[in-house]
């Protein structure tokens, strides 16, 4: 059943367009007028906006059911013609509104809205009548009958068109059982329906109005209603919980790993580049004095003797001796300082070295 509205709709749509054809004040044959054999839609010569008259002519619509009906594409809304109070229908034709019929009176094929409602309408009302009044076989009923008592129905079959264009046959079968009862078939006489998960032969005889018969022929189950919410289980909620949690707590462990690495690196570089800065102004330094140790050779040095390495252990006339070696970057004393260079490693000038070497 899950599927049947929209067929009906679609049908519906299809039956619009083989309606009739004649507009206002045309010839039209009012023993034309008749129920689609598939739908029970309301067929007559004429067209949407009009109905077969008793001259035998179309004339305009007195009425509408729908708020915006069909065949009126294009027509300002207050041109159309007018809704119904609530104590009138509109009928199929839409020749003008109608008091409603009482119990027992006339109604059109399945038009339970042309019934005067019950007085404990509230009580009677489902979602299977209008207002607790049903129309069966053309005549007003009241949905009031009790479990066990007998009941009318009426089984209506229609066709439908499936998604691959064949069609099919359905059968919808309406009583005048109460709310949550049906009318059995057999016996005639109302029965408790059922629920979820209980046997069935029809949609009639569930509280979801949803048989679920698997194979033709065999009996069925109660499904459940084709508006149903879905609810999760509990233990869902809290897979779908945890799993949130843990991509939360992936990401952002990620992303603190990924960043610890970067600092580390950058750590590293940071210690590069000073020790680099350091070395780097060392030898700007020693450079610096070591032109200055130069500059500072007694005026008669020979070129051989200035440019004798600090290094060598050889003296300036060749000879080996014992202090040619000097560490490179002895911290000149403080009384031996000069105002300049106070905490500069010097490289002690060959003649005051060896002095301060005999003082020391
Ligand atoms: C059904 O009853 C309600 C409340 O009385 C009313 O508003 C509504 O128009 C009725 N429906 C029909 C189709 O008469």
């Amino acid at each position: 059943m899950l599927f049947a509205a929209p067929l009906v709709l679609l049908a519906l749509s299809a039956i619009g367009v083989r309606a009739g054809k004649m507009t206002e004040g045309e010839a039209c044959d009012p023993s034309r007028n008749r129920l689609d054999q598939g739908t029970y839609n309301f067929l007559s010569d004429c067209d949407p906006q009009t109905y077969c008259g008793p001259d035998n002519t179309c004339l305009k619509r007195g009425c509408r059911r729908d708020i915006y009906p069909y065949g009126y594409y294009g027509t300002p809304y207050d041109q159309l013609p007018s809704l119904c109070k609530e104590t009138e229908f509109c009928p199929d034709e839409g020749s003008g509104c109608l008091p409603k019929s009482p119990l027992g009176g006339p109604c059109q094929k399945d038009r339970d809205d042309q019934c005067q409602p019950p007085p404990n309408q509230k009580d009677l009302a489902s979602y299977l009548n209008v207002n607790g009044s049903i129309c069966l076989g053309f005549q007003c009923y009241y949905a009031n009958v009790e479990i066990g008592q007998p009941c009318i129905f009426d089984n209506t079959w229609y066709e439908g068109i499936a998604d691959d264009g064949t069609t099919f046959s359905y059968m919808v079968s309406r009583d005048n059982c109460r709310k949550n009862t049906y009318c059995d078939g057999s016996t005639a006489l109302c029965n408790q329906k059922r629920d979820k998960g209980q046997g069935c032969t029809a949609n009639k005889e569930c509280k979801s109005y949803n048989c679920v018969i698997a194979k033709s022929g065999e009996s069925g189950v109660c499904g459940r209603e084709a508006d149903e919410p879905l609810k999760p289980k509990t233990w869902v909620y809290v897979v779908i919980g945890l799993a949130i949690v843990i991509c939360l707590v992936g990401v952002m462990g990620g992303l603190w790993l990924l960043h610890r690495r970067a600092r580390e690196e950058n750590q590293v570089k940071l210690q590069e580049y000073y020790n680099e800065q350091i070395a780097y102004r060392q030898s700007i330094m020693s450079m610096s004095h070591a032109k200055n140790s130069l500059l500072s050779l007694p005026v008669n040095t020979s070129a051989d003797a200035a440019r004798a390495s600090l290094y060598t252990e050889q003296d300036s006339m060749g000879l080996s001796t014992s202090n040619g070696l000097l560490p490179p970057n002895i911290r000149r004393e403080a009384s031996q300082a000069g105002s300049d260079d106070s905490e500069v490693l010097l490289m002690d000038q060959q003649g005051q070295g060896n002095n301060m070497r005999y003082r020391g």
